[in-house]
């Protein structure tokens, strides 16, 4: 009988030692990370090794408690996902997630104004990937933006290199280059600027991400409704479109479908629904988009 799997492969003798059994999930990524690259290994054991882990991927959550994020969380936990809640308030939290006792779910707090080692506490060393779907409330502070949008982003990203999670979703915006497609008359650019440079200080936080090393996918939604789908995703690619809404259920499965498809590693794509779209597989979509 051939060699155990992981015993043959090079590589995975390399992560094997590296990543403690509290990385195990992390472990099932490699694995499908070997079958995608195409290896020697067969999905037959690949299939059997995940089951042996018996292991949920965990995915942490940044603004859970977000008309996006919540959405977001749903969808993840149905799918079958682990999820680790990052809120600021643990009560708004188990308030707005009270009709889901799924076992799966837990809460951490997480302000991504706190500094990058509180954050990456918060994350934990059992999590696979993170998504970002924090946006600053409007209040009196006008930096407000600048310290969620920008800074609280860098954040987390820097948290996540703490504790070697490599896999980072940013819910950030179309416009969010407006100046540079020639939209800056464009009223919503307009709009979303004149409180504390939101367009802007998200287009930072992106610039960040993309430096950085990590594997990210950028999801930028044009205006998000809170009904339910009327219509079919378009995706495009960075800098495309300036106007067009789309339900936010639509950009939580987004952000969740980014998780399974290599298709979506290191892209920046643009979302918005049209009833006349045609329906497209996540692979195809994803696909569609040339890497950044
Ligand atoms: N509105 C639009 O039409 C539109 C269009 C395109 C893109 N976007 C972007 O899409 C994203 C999601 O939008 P949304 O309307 O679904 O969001 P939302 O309902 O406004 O939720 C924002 C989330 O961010 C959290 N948050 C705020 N400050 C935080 C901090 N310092 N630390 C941690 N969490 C913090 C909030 O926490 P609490 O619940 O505790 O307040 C909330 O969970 C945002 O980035 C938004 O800018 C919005």
């Amino acid at each position: 009988m051939a060699a155990p799997l992981i015993a043959r492969n090079p590589i995975f003798h390399t992560h094997r030692f590296t990543l403690s059994s509290s990385f195990r999930a992390k472990s099932i990524s490699l694995l499908n990370f070997a079958k995608m690259e195409g290896s020697e290994i067969s999905e037959e054991v690949v299939e059997k090794a995940q089951d042996d882990l018996s292991v949920k991927k965990k995915i942490f959550v940044a603004g859970a408690t977000g008309s996006t994020g919540k959405r977001i969380v749903q969808q993840l936990l149905a799918k079958g996902f682990a999820v680790k809640a990052g809120v600021r308030d643990l009560d708004k939290a188990r308030t707005t997630f009270s009709s889901n006792n799924n076992p799966s779910l837990q809460f951490v707090r997480a302000d991504v104004t706190d500094a990058s080692d509180k954050l990456a506490e918060a994350i934990g060393d059992d999590t696979e990937a993170v998504v970002c779907a924090t946006g600053f409330r409007p209040g009196w502070d006008l930096l407000a933006p600048w310290k969620v949008d920008n800074f609280g982003t860098v954040n987390l990203v820097e948290a996540c290199r703490k504790v070697n999670v490599n896999r980072f979703i940013l819910i950030s915006s179309i416009l969010v280059n407006g100046a540079a497609m020639g939209q800056l008359l464009n009223p919503a650019y307009i709009f979303l600027n004149v409180f504390g440079l939101t367009l802007v200080a998200k287009l930072q936080a992106e610039n960040h991400i993309r430096k950085s090393g990590i594997n990210y996918t950028i999801i930028r939604p044009g205006g998000l409704k809170n009904e339910p789908p009327t219509g079919n995703v378009v995706m495009e690619p960075e800098d495309t479109l300036y106007e067009g809404s789309i339900s936010r259920d639509q950009v939580a499965e987004v952000a969740v479908e980014s998780l399974a498809y290599p298709e979506a590693s290191y892209k920046v794509v643009e979302i918005v629904a049209r009833p006349d779209a045609p329906k497209r597989a996540y692979h195809d979509l994803f696909g569609s988009i040339i890497q950044a």
